[in-house]
């Protein structure tokens, strides 16, 4: 039996001491989260995407339950990267879990000013979410690999911090796309946000969030962008991914890694379960010593 389990894990140059991230948009600005968990039990927090300006974000409702999982419609509300920077920028250095930062924007010179004020305020990495819409073409930039690419050299040349690419279940051809966004130098993939879904209030007879589609996250997910994660793996087995899509057991964060993930984002569960990230790392280390596995990092995509 491996006596020492070791959960430590890296995506590119972000050493990471647990595989655990926490995700964009289910931690606010981590700054007002922290105090609510065991930072000790992540390797990593993605704070909520800014963008250039301030973003109002959508009208409620925002947010729906649904028989597995949710949706949301937040639209991306911020306060854009000045005011970010002002209010959570001293506090970063003090705190006691690395914190990247995630850009948004409508333009590629918008996602690569943010990336550089980003920069500025103290953020470990940038994590470039490429699911908003390209206000050039119409459609969101993740479903297009030209102008993903596009945003990932603007941001690439932005700033000197590892960056990631926070790419879309809902592009045709993940794998073209992740091609495309290395190419221009990320450091590594995020694979996924959310999956396009609805759902309807009958009694209302409206649908159950303001923007009509919406995110769909939570377990459901899980064997979306687990396919992407495999299929991505696959096709640049040494681009380090951060997968995440539905995860609440120790046994979903064995499994992303088995598939190839170096780390493992956790999302909608943190609203069922603040805590959870602790009992994952208790459980996780159980599960390498029942398995006589002596790091995880061991079984990254053993399975494919
Ligand atoms: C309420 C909510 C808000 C989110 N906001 C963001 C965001 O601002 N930026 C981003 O990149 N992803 C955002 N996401 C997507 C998550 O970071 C994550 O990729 C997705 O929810 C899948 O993981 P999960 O099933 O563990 O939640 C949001 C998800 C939820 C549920």
């Amino acid at each position: 039996m491996a006596s020492v389990t070791s959960l430590a894990t890296a995506l590119g140059p972000l050493a990471l001491r647990t595989p655990l991230v926490a995700m964009s948009g289910t931690v606010g600005s981590v700054v007002e989260w922290i105090a609510s968990t065991d930072p000790n039990a992540y390797g990593a927090a993605i704070a909520k995407s800014v963008s250039l300006d301030p973003w109002p974000g959508r009208p409620a409702p925002r947010v729906a339950p649904t028989e597995a999982g949710m949706l949301n419609s937040i639209g991306i509300q911020n306060p854009g990267v000045e005011r970010w920077s002002e209010a959570i920028g001293p506090q970063l250095s003090g705190m006691s879990l690395p914190v990247i930062g995630s850009a948004v924007g409508n333009t590629v010179g918008e996602y690569a000013e943010v990336a550089k004020r980003l920069t500025g305020a103290g953020v470990v990495g940038v994590e470039i979410n490429l699911s908003c819409p390209n206000l050039d073409e119409g459609r969101m930039f993740a479903l297009d690999d030209t102008a993903s690419a596009d945003v990932v050299a603007a941001v690439r040349s932005a700033t000197h911090l590892p960056v990631g690419a926070k790419l879309s279940p809902n592009s045709e051809d993940i794998v073209n796309v992740a091609e495309a966004v290395v190419e221009a130098g990320a450091d590594w993939l995020t694979l996924t946000n959310t999956v396009w879904g609805a759902a309807i209030d009958i009694e209302t007879r409206r649908p159950k969030v303001s923007g009509v589609v919406g995110g769909y996250s939570g377990v459901a997910v899980k064997p979306i962008a687990l396919r992407c994660v495999i299929e991505v793996r696959r096709a640049l087995p040494h681009v380090p991914i951060l997968g995440a899509g539905g995860v609440r057991r120790a046994e979903d964060v064995v499994e992303y890694v088995m598939a190839g993930a170096s780390a493992v984002g956790l999302g909608t569960a943190h609203f069922e379960s603040p805590a959870i990230a602790r009992r994952l790392v208790k459980r996780l280390r159980r599960w390498l010593e029942r398995h006589d596995v002596a790091n995880l990092s061991d079984l990254i995509g053993i399975a494919v």
